[in-house]
């Protein structure tokens, strides 16, 4: 219903929608847990990669993506999807699945509490890579894949993406480093600002 009613208002004002009610800046992190009714401001849309995979992800954060994929597939270096929009419920199995398999610690250094993570936004996606037609989507096999990555983190923010966890701010993010979690903040700049200067998005906004 409530939908409904947003798709009319949509029609009446001719407002371009599914993103004008977004709050692309949205802090989600152990601290701030995710805002009510979250859902009802994001317009989520199938993504199809190059596995013949399905995700979702908000719309804009969508389409900066495949921009990215593209700037970076001219480079020979092909980024594929691995994990986007997470339901609460989701996220509490990938929560069991990693206590059950790597134990306790692992789990809160590296997964959320659900109704904590950011994948919930929609604006949050995890990559994998394909090198040499091998795909690489094991955590530390990943973080081993330092040039890549480099040359990965350093397009970025022309797409309007942060680096979420990096190496060295564990203290401030509350996670241990993930080279292959990216944030849409749709602005290229206040994006660039956060790259060029190694912060995290806690420390901008708390600036800012
Ligand atoms: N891996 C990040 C912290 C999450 O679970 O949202
Ligand atoms: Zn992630």
């Amino acid at each position: 219903m409530k939908k409904f009613l947003f798709v009319l208002a949509c029609i009446f004002t001719l407002t371009a929608c599914g993103d004008s009610k977004t709050n692309y800046m949205v802090l989600v992190n152990k601290q701030s847990k995710l805002p009510n009714s979250w859902e009802d401001t994001i317009e989520l849309v199938d993504v199809y990669t190059g596995l013949d995979e399905t995700y979702q992800l908000e719309k804009k954060t969508a389409e900066a993506y495949a921009k990215l994929r593209e700037d970076l597939f001219k480079d020979h270096i092909v980024i594929e999807l691995d994990s986007t929009y997470r339901t609460v419920k989701r996220q509490q199995e990938i929560w069991d699945e990693f206590e059950k398999e790597k134990g306790l610690e692992y789990a809160k250094k590296y997964v959320a509490v659900p109704g904590t993570s950011e994948h919930h936004t929609g604006l949050a996606l995890d990559v994998k890579i394909v090198k040499e037609g091998k795909i690489i989507d094991d955590n530390d096999d990943m973080t081993a894949e330092k040039e890549i990555f480099d040359k990965i983190h350093a397009k970025l923010a022309e797409y309007g993406f942060i680096l979420r966890y990096p190496v060295g701010k564990e203290d401030i993010t509350g996670y241990g480093a993930e080279v292959w979690h990216f944030r849409y903040i749709d602005s290229p700049e206040i994006a660039k600002e956060i790259m060029d200067n190694g912060l995290t998005f806690e420390e901008y906004l708390k600036n800012n």
